[in-house]
């Protein structure tokens, strides 16, 4: 394990998911905080998370907190909607008991900020795992963000495998969101969150599909926005001036994660470290 720097404004920001899909969140922020270092953690030994209930994913989710706080970081990042949905307030309350005392942001709340601003009729869609739209957790981020917005959830269960395994795409995947954006079309929405951290790359499909006059909110720059808010409030920002480095584990094959990770982040992809997690083997 490397060492980790005293300076907690050196220390890297961590992100997770459940495999390749939190890369699109990570491609904002590698975007948008270019001198920041990162390290990732792809689950994909226990992908996908989207249709396990709420008591596994929060117990997935503390365990790869550990591990991440294991080396060093400074601040959490959950880039999957199904773990926000299901431990965010677990993680919360163990990440701040630690010495270290790390923040942890999810995906939910920034995204669905960011849908109610968009929206001028009112109507807003939201295309999620199961997990997240039964955890209710953009109902009720966007309920307090204006309660006079109404909100169509559409749950896709196979659509994250389908993406992963669809490449290139073909009429499957194509029939698939178009089934998918039906409903969305008849309850005349004119936001669409991407309420899972894969669909961004079946947004210009999607895009067709509703028109161009419905607007599409992926989590990637809604929360890279917040981390860097986050970092100036806490005073944890870097005083690097230069590239920051990047690097991964993965839970599950690192070949396969390197294959298909370098087409989600869409940037090369840098090492990556296969790691055991406590009871992964049991999952
Ligand atoms: N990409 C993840 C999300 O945002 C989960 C996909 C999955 O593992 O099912 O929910």
């Amino acid at each position: 394990m490397p060492s980790r720097p005293p300076d907690p404004r050196e220390r890297p920001i961590a992100v997770f998911d459940s495999g390749v899909g939190g890369l699109t969140v990570l491609h904002e922020l590698l975007v948008q905080l270019p001198q920041e270092d990162f390290v990732y953690l792809a689950d994909s030994a226990r992908f996908p998370y989207g249709e396990r209930s709420g008591s596994e994913l929060e117990r997935f989710s503390l365990e790869i907190a550990e591990e991440l706080l294991g080396r060093g970081a400074k601040l959490l990042v959950v880039a999957c909607n199904s773990a926000t949905a299901a431990a965010l307030p677990a993680l919360r309350a163990r990440m701040m008991q630690t010495t270290l005392g790390i923040d942890v942001l999810g995906v939910v709340q920034p995204g669905a900020v960011r849908a109610v601003a968009a929206t001028r009729n009112g109507r807003v869609g939201l295309m999620a795992t199961p997990a997240t739209v039964r955890s209710g957790s953009y109902a009720e981020a966007i309920a307090a963000a204006d309660p006079f917005v109404e909100l169509t959830s559409v749950a896709c269960p196979d659509l994250t495998a389908i993406i992963e395994g669809g490449f290139p795409f073909d009429a499957r995947v194509v029939d698939t969101v178009r089934r998918y954006c039906e409903p969305l079309r008849e309850a005349e929405i004119d936001t669409l969150i991407l309420g899972c951290t894969h669909y961004p790359l079946v947004r210009p499909m999607i895009q067709r599909m509703l028109g161009r006059g419905v607007e599409i909110v992926a989590s990637g720059t809604p929360v890279a926005l917040q981390v860097e808010h986050v970092l100036g409030a806490r005073g944890l920002a870097t005083r690097e001036t230069g590239e920051g480095d990047y690097r991964f584990l993965c839970t599950g094959d690192v070949d396969a994660f390197r294959a298909l990770g370098t087409r989600f982040l869409q940037m090369p992809l840098g090492p990556v470290e296969r790691v055991a997690l406590r009871t992964e083997a049991a999952a």
